[in-house]
């Protein structure tokens, strides 16, 4: 079994989705959900499902990304990860981190990648008046919000939408394909994965 750490820095939904997928015959199981923001709501819900957690607050190593980065991987040693799923990890990553997990790291970004890398990706597709909207995963490379895509999940724009109602609607297909991915992708099958 593929032994996974899932970085988080809000809400945590997507580790929970991640999380409750790795049962039975799953190739994965997760080994340690870490945080960024010792506040984050994320790291609660990871205790109440029984897993060990970690935080690490960025804000002390300021501008000094690679400190930062050295005590994230000092957190992770102990569990000896073989994966790493980024849910929600608000925090850019440096080449030299990437590096280390080349081919190993995953991301899920609420966009149709490569539409819209970066922030308020659902703001950004209301603008642009997109019929149809969704989220992808794909492998973490050294640039933000690229390399080899392993999925994605479409969601209709419709009449009315905020970018949170929008959201909200991205939010429930990514509650469906980054398990489906990460199972996958635990397997050595990295065929990209089409939702609906
Ligand atoms: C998700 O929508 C995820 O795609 C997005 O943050 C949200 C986290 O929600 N990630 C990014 O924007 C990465 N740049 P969650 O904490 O409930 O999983």
């Amino acid at each position: 079994q593929r032994r996974v750490a899932i970085l988080l820095s809000g809400g945590g939904s997507n580790m929970v989705a991640l999380a409750r997928s790795m049962t039975g015959d799953h190739p994965a199981r997760p080994v340690l959900v870490l945080s960024n923001d010792p506040n984050a709501g994320g790291l609660t819900k990871a205790r109440d499902l029984g897993l060990p957690t970690a935080a690490i607050d960025h804000r002390p190593f300021g501008r000094d990304r690679t400190g930062f980065e050295e005590a994230l991987l000092a957190a992770m040693a102990p569990h000896a990860p073989d994966l790493v799923c980024l849910a929600g990890f608000m925090r850019i990553l440096t080449p030299r981190f990437v590096g280390a997990w080349a081919g190993r790291m995953l991301n899920i970004h609420p966009s149709l990648l490569p539409l819209y890398p970066g922030l308020h990706t659902h703001a950004r597709a209301l603008a642009n008046g997109d019929a149809e909207h969704g989220c992808t995963v794909h492998e973490v490379t050294e640039e933000l919000d690229h390399g080899p895509l392993l999925g994605q999940a479409r969601v209709p724009v419709l009449p009315g939408d905020t970018p949170d109602t929008l959201a909200a609607r991205v939010l429930g297909q990514e509650h469906r394909l980054y398990p489906a991915v990460l199972r996958r992708y635990a397997a050595g099958d990295r065929t990209p994965v089409r939702l609906p």
